[in-house]
């Protein structure tokens, strides 16, 4: 049993080595070498178990290797893995039809990638606005401390300076305002009224930048603003969407009515897809060769993607929302933690300590999870059973409070 511990070991350096040798070097990579899981459990090359409280950054909504999804996944691989979207394909159309009647939207774009949706997005808002009113109609308002990808445009969208400094020019016609205050609603009216805003793009729930919930009042009057021009409310629910605040998706609980709606993440369940989800009044917009994607609607992706929709229903909503409530009450209120932010099975917590070096010793002690800014942050499986909540939440307090000496 020693020797084949310390093989392992010598194996995990190895992939370590290898990877750091050939992959580029955009990511700083924990330790652990992943090799398998189960529901809500994460094994490593040397057989450490880990619950994940993360579920590869809100992707993998019903756990590791779901039975279900991958069924569905591995019978669609078995039958057609791939057509080009010169075909129809069943998948696809279930999936779009499915995403529709569930959120009352008209037609879905499908690409591979949160950023990609958003592209799609961006692309909808210029066109809608140039078909009526010109191309000079062509600036996206989006919100400080915003994320939205890392494509040329998706990173103009987002509203960082940090993310823009090393990669200008960016796309040009992207603007910024401050979310949920009095004034931002003043500057939204004036940058509307100059004529050239074609869209304000919001998240509801700012996820990488530190789960910061959107104030609904302010939410409302913005899109109240911008639909009084005729520009379009786009919502941003790559991370936020697909059950993960305990509504399909986040914009449902603060009564917003978006004309294009991005997700991606959970929605493949493991797969890369994105969708743009498009409301009657812009569902026109593109047409034959405005835009496209190899990838886009491939049928394993869909056929994971609906193994997936198709159960997040009511009862799981509900679920998701009493898990919400019951990792907050074990958090709230316990040394070293100054406060909860986030909906459903996304949360943000404020430590005592700072949030990288939590996340750091959580992982020693078995435990994946996720920073956003000052927060460690949490988006575990929508199915993860209570009592791995319950001992996730024991080993973050565990972790939270400065030691009594530092005080
Ligand atoms: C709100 C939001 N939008 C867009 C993206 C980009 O998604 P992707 O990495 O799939 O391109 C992310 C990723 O974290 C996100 O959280």
């Amino acid at each position: 049993m020693e020797d084949l511990k310390k093989s392992n070991a010598i194996a995990s350096c190895d992939i370590r080595e290898t990877d750091k040798r050939f992959v580029a070097h955009t990511y700083n990579r924990f330790s652990p070498v992943i090799v398998k899981g189960s529901g809500s459990l994460a094994y490593d090359a040397e057989g450490n178990e880990y619950i994940d409280m993360g579920s590869g950054i809100g992707v993998n909504a019903f756990g590791y290797s779901d039975p279900e999804w991958a069924a569905a996944v591995a019978n669609q691989a078995s039958l057609l893995q791939h057509t080009s979207n010169l075909y129809y394909t069943e998948p696809c159309a279930k999936l779009a039809k499915l995403l529709c009647e569930r959120t009352g939207m008209s037609k879905v774009f499908f690409g591979n990638s949160g950023a990609e949706a958003n592209e799609c997005a961006f692309k909808i808002a210029r066109k809608y606005a140039s078909d009526k009113y010109g191309s000079s109609r062509n600036v996206i308002v989006t919100l400080k401390n915003s994320f939205h990808g890392r494509t040329l445009s998706s990173l103009a969208a987002t509203g960082q300076d940090h993310y823009h400094e090393l990669f200008t020019p960016l796309t040009p016609g992207f603007d910024y305002i401050d979310a949920n205050t009095a004034e931002s609603l003043d500057e939204l009216k004036k940058k509307l009224a100059g004529g050239n805003v074609c869209a304000l793009m919001i998240e509801c729930i700012q996820g990488e930048g530190g789960v910061l919930p959107i104030d609904k009042d302010w939410a409302l009057k913005a899109q109240e603003l911008v639909h009084a021009n005729d520009a379009l409310l786009i919502v941003d629910e790559v991370q936020t969407g697909n059950g993960r605040t305990g509504k399909l998706y986040a914009y449902m609980n603060f009564g917003l009515e978006p004309d294009v709606v991005t997700t991606a993440k959970g929605l493949g369940g493991g797969l890369p897809i994105g969708a743009a989800l498009i409301a009657e009044k812009a569902a026109g917009v593109l047409g034959f060769g405005d835009h496209g994607s190899t990838f886009g609607g491939n049928p394993v992706c869909c056929a994971g993607a609906l193994s997936i929709m198709s159960r997040i229903d009511n009862e799981l909503l509900g679920e998701v929302r009493r898990k919400g409530e019951l990792l907050r009450s074990m958090l709230l209120g316990r040394p070293g933690v100054k406060s909860v932010s986030g909906m459903g099975l996304m949360v943000g917590i404020e430590t005592e300590r700072p949030a990288g070096e939590v996340v750091k010793d959580c992982l020693n002690a078995g435990l994946l999870c996720l920073t956003a800014k000052n927060r460690v942050r949490l988006l575990p499986a929508l199915n993860i059973p209570d009592e791995l909540l319950v001992k996730a939440a024991e080993i973050i307090v565990s972790y939270a409070a400065r030691p009594q000496s530092a005080q």
